[in-house]
């Protein structure tokens, strides 16, 4: 967040009540949500509990609500079974079996339908599928596609028999799915040979083909989804066509029981080292929260048409895209490409033509898509809109205000939702129909969801506006259960720094007045560019994986659309490039990163210097760093550095 989005937010008071007609056809009202907190507040565990059995349909009930003994690894629900697909799928067939589960639209404008029940006859012949091809409860898959309804197909298909997936979004590189692949020892890849993306088609069986080739020996299965024509190679015996691998399948598939702690899904994140983490999720917690929250915070009627755009590479694309709206019966759209193709008005489309009632995005897309003017959504009917949210980075007070005056028409509700892919779902949020929302506040935390601010000494900050820490004091059934491989890392990275007493989110907050949260920001090294973590050591690393780079430092600057963009400064081998040798230079090492991570983490700038300010000791002064990629006067005490002179070099005056 840049300092005059910080200033308009901290001096932000307005206030948004909801209209007495959402509130009173609201699932959550004031009274009720009250009633919730004083229960949660009450006994925790009992709350859940109550939650755990109304929510879900249990295949055997647990006696254990919370197992303690291995703390900071809690678990949830410990000697219960159910099975994820059933939740989403078989419990609605009598009830809902025809309405539609998916309305879906690729990016050329091909429409499909999926009711409930063809839903679950094309997931069971994919899980069908799997088993031919010898994939059974708790083996890894990996599912790298485009945003198509096959993507809910395998993720819901590996749920009905208890494999373990592991999304990779179809953005990242070969060389990143690679590192996934073999992190989680994956036996299968579902891919597609290509996606839709801005016109263009990403090539994702060809990205695959690359990552398995280097040394991804578990890898016994790609199966491939024909969906651009690319033409893509085909290897004999490790690959098939899915159309080849559901042909003869049959419809029928039995959703078998699972233990409630049994592993749904790992997805990879960027943290503070090198190395991306794969959070591992359990599977009643998880679902629980993603059902619970879907109701609740998206306050799900049975006539919503629901359209959460993230992709299912993220977690906001499990939790509100694959599971949480099909757990709860929900209509859902599905859009494959970009939300600006073929012109700025595609999303604003999509709410006309789909009738699309609530509709959740990040705040860059609201950004990006506020530049192109009012005129453009101003040309589309959005009037079936009733409720919309963001998620990702805070919100700039001004880009809410467009959501709410020319998306929402004054009339929806915005629910500013706070959450991570360790959460599992949304645990800071309004509650659309019991509270008043501020522009950049995300409110307060959902009952049972003991979101607290501690100061470095772990004390509770209770002074209204004073930032610290954001902590959670007690466990919730769909927080991450560990790091796949290295519960080591999972205790260091969420829980040493405060003695294990409670998780710490990684984010600074402060708590206004009124109670609300407004989050200030990562206080690691992982920025926020569009909505996506990236760890800059990440970036580092593969910047100095270029055989022309000795030293490189990644730190992130403030962006209009993306909120934060990346800022390198690379210590070449040899001389400095100057002109037309920096620029080649410069296009190079951006391809680089692009190939070794993915686009995302391209830089936006990179800067050579001959060497990076370093205290004695040895650090790379980012303080100093992050002040000049923001173009700052520097008030840091330069004294220290080896070279003064640098300071020009980094500052691009010489
Ligand atoms: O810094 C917070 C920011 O995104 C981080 C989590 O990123 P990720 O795991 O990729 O999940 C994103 C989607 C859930 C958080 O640590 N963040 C997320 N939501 C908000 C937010 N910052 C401010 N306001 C939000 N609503």
């Amino acid at each position: 967040m840049n300092d005059k989005q910080l200033e308009s937010i901290l001096h932000e008071e307005r206030l948004f009540p909801p209209a007495a007609a959402f509130s009173s056809e609201a699932r959550i009202d004031e009274s009720r949500l009250a009633a919730l907190h004083a229960e949660a507040e009450a006994d925790h565990e009992a709350y859940w509990a109550r939650m755990a059995r109304e929510l879900l349909t249990w295949d055997k009930d647990f006696t254990v609500t919370l197992d303690e003994s291995e703390a900071p690894n809690y678990r949830w629900f410990t000697d219960g079974e159910l099975n994820v697909s059933r939740q989403c799928l078989d419990v609605h067939l009598d009830e809902r079996g025809d309405k539609t589960a998916i309305i879906f639209e690729g990016e050329g404008g091909d429409k499909r339908r999926l009711s409930y029940r063809e839903l679950t006859a094309d997931v069971c012949r994919f899980a069908n599928a799997m088993k031919a091809r010898g994939i059974e409860a708790g083996d890894r898959v990996v599912i790298y596609m485009p945003m198509v309804p096959e993507a809910v197909v395998a993720m819901q298909a590996c749920a009905r028999i208890g494999a373990i997936h592991s999304v990779v979004f179809g953005g990242f590189s070969a060389n990143s799915l690679r590192d996934r692949i073999q992190d989680a020892g994956a036996k299968m890849v579902i891919t597609a040979d290509g996606g839709h993306r801005g016109g263009q088609i990403v090539e994702l069986k060809e990205a695959t083909d690359r990552a398995v080739e280097q040394g991804c020996d578990t890898i016994e299965t790609v199966i491939v989804l024909r969906r651009a024509d690319s033409g893509c190679q085909m290897q004999d015996g490790r690959d098939i066509w899915w159309a080849d691998a559901i042909a003869g399948q049959s419809n029928q598939c039995a959703a078998v029981p699972l233990n409630a702690e049994h592993p749904l899904f790992l997805l990879y994140t960027s943290g503070s080292t090198g190395k991306p983490k794969g959070i591992q999720h359990s599977s009643a917690g998880y679902l629980l929260h993603a059902k619970l929250t879907n109701l609740w915070v998206f306050d799900l009627h049975e006539d919503d048409v629901f359209w959460c755009t993230a992709d299912v590479g993220w977690i906001t694309g499990h939790t509100y895209v694959a599971y949480g709206p099909l757990a709860a019966g929900a209509t859902i759209v599905m859009y494959e490409g970009a939300p600006t193709y073929p012109d700025a008005g595609r999303f604003w489309s999509i709410c006309q033509r789909h009738g699309v009632t609530i509709f959740y995005t990040a705040p860059t897309a609201i950004r990006a898509l506020m530049k192109f003017g009012d005129e453009v959504p101003a040309q589309y009917d959005l009037s079936k809109l009733r409720l919309l949210g963001t998620v990702g980075e805070p919100i700039n007070p001004e880009a809410w205000i467009w959501y709410h005056e020319v998306i929402g028409e004054e009339r929806c509700p915005i629910v500013d939702t706070w959450w991570q892919t360790e959460t599992g779902g949304i645990m800071i949020s309004p509650l659309p129909g019991a509270m008043a929302t501020k522009p950049g506040s995300c409110t307060r935390a959902l009952p049972g969801i003991a979101v607290d601010i501690v100061d470095e000494a772990g004390d509770s900050v209770t002074e209204p506006n004073a930032g610290g820490y954001l902590v959670i004091r007690k466990p919730w059934p769909s927080m991450l259960r560990t790091i796949w491989g290295d519960n080591d890392r999972y205790i260091e990275t969420y829980w040493e720094r405060f003695q294990n007493r409670f998780y710490v989110a990684g984010d600074s907050t402060h708590r206004d007045a009124d109670g609300y949260f407004w989050i200030m920001g990562r206080i690691d090294d992982v920025l926020n560019v569009s909505g996506h973590r990236l760890g800059t050591m990440e970036v580092e690393s593969a910047l100095v994986a270029h055989p022309s780079v000795v030293e490189a430092a990644v730190v992130g600057r403030p962006h209009e659309v993306k909120g934060e963009a990346l800022f390198a400064y690379v210590v070449p081998r040899g001389d400095r490039p100057t002109g037309e040798a920096m620029e080649a230079l410069t296009r190079e090492l951006r391809n680089w990163v692009g190939e070794e991570l993915g686009a995302i983490a391209k830089p936006d700038d990179i800067r050579f210097a001959d060497n990076l300010p370093k205290t004695r000791s040895g650090k790379i002064m980012r303080r100093l760093l992050r002040a000049i990629a923001r173009g700052e006067e520097i008030t840091q005490d330069t004294s220290t550095l080896e070279n003064p002179a640098i300071l020009d070099q980094l500052s691009g005056k010489a």
